[in-house]
């Protein structure tokens, strides 16, 4: 019956495990298949929504936020052409905080794009600036919660008067900016591409991957986590910064949570 699709943001792959786990469970109760839409692509087909459909929105939590581009591709690629397909929302994060992200999501998810939201999760993954804090999230014990939140919320999508549910956050969402820096490269690239095809906004000069536009770049770390050499990281000063910053959050073991 239908399909559920799988719409995600996940730079370095955190969001996309969570999101798999999650779409898994709604997948398996509702008896259906999972399609998977990566919005960090510069270009993405637009999916197209048939009755029966639902659907998973999921991206990773930048300073309490959503990642702005992420509302973008959704602005320009995902509309439900009227039909309301029953939709959940997924932010996940690094251990800190998901302050206004959730909402933010599902707001775009709704008002933006045409859903209509009836569940939100927050799950947890290494934080991808500093990897040592929520190290080795989700791991076994969080993608079999995450799958048994995807049954129920796979269960409410069969109801015909299900609620909208309130989700936590704050309009004006928070403000936020991101670090003046982008990663740095190392003598020992071996100029193989793979970051310049792959960084969402196309930040990296063709031929010259040490080269990173700091307009364009939006520091999510997938340059970093997907090059074979270790030849790219943040600054020092950057790192300790943000090991600082996250030393008080560092040894808590935060819980997923369901808003249903
Ligand atoms: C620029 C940036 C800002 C972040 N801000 C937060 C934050 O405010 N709170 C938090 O708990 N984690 C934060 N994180 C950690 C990510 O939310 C977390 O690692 C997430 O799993 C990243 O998704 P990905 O693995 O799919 O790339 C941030 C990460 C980056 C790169
Ligand atoms: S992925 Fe690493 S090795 Fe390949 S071009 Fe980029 S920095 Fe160099
Ligand atoms: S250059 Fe910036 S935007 Fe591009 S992959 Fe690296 S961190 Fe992400």
């Amino acid at each position: 019956m239908g399909s559920c699709h799988v719409l995600h943001f996940s730079p370095t792959g955190g969001v996309l495990k969570a999101a798999t786990a999650l779409a898994r469970g709604m997948a398996e109760a509702r008896g259906c298949e999972l399609e998977f839409w990566d919005l960090t692509r510069r270009q993405m087909m637009p999916p197209v929504f048939a009755d029966g459909d639902v659907a998973l929105l999921a991206g990773p939590v930048f300073g309490g936020r959503m990642p702005a581009l992420m509302g973008e591709r959704l602005r320009d690629t995902v509309q439900t052409g009227g039909k309301p397909v029953p939709a959940a929302v997924l932010a996940v994060y690094g251990n800190r905080a998901y302050e206004d992200a959730l909402l933010e999501l599902a707001d775009w998810a709704g008002a933006g794009c045409g859903f209509r939201v009836l569940a939100g999760v927050t799950a947890l993954a290494e934080h991808s600036m500093c990897r040592s804090v929520a190290a080795g999230r989700p791991d076994a014990a969080d993608e079999a919660q995450l799958e048994d939140f995807g049954r129920k919320i796979a269960a409410k999508m069969q109801q015909p008067h299900a609620e909208v549910p309130g989700l936590p956050g704050n309009r004006p969402y928070r403000q936020w900016t991101p670090m003046p820096v982008t990663p740095v490269t190392t003598g020992v690239c071996i100029a193989c591409g793979r970051c310049v095809m792959r960084c969402p906004t196309g930040a990296i000069t063709i031929g010259k991957p040490e080269e990173i536009d700091p307009a364009r770049c939006i520091l999510c770390m997938r340059c970093v986590s997907i090059c074979p050499v270790q030849a790219r990281s943040l600054p020092e000063a950057a790192q300790k910064a943000i090991a600082q910053k996250l030393a008080p959050v560092a040894q808590v073991h935060r819980q997923n949570e369901l808003f249903l």
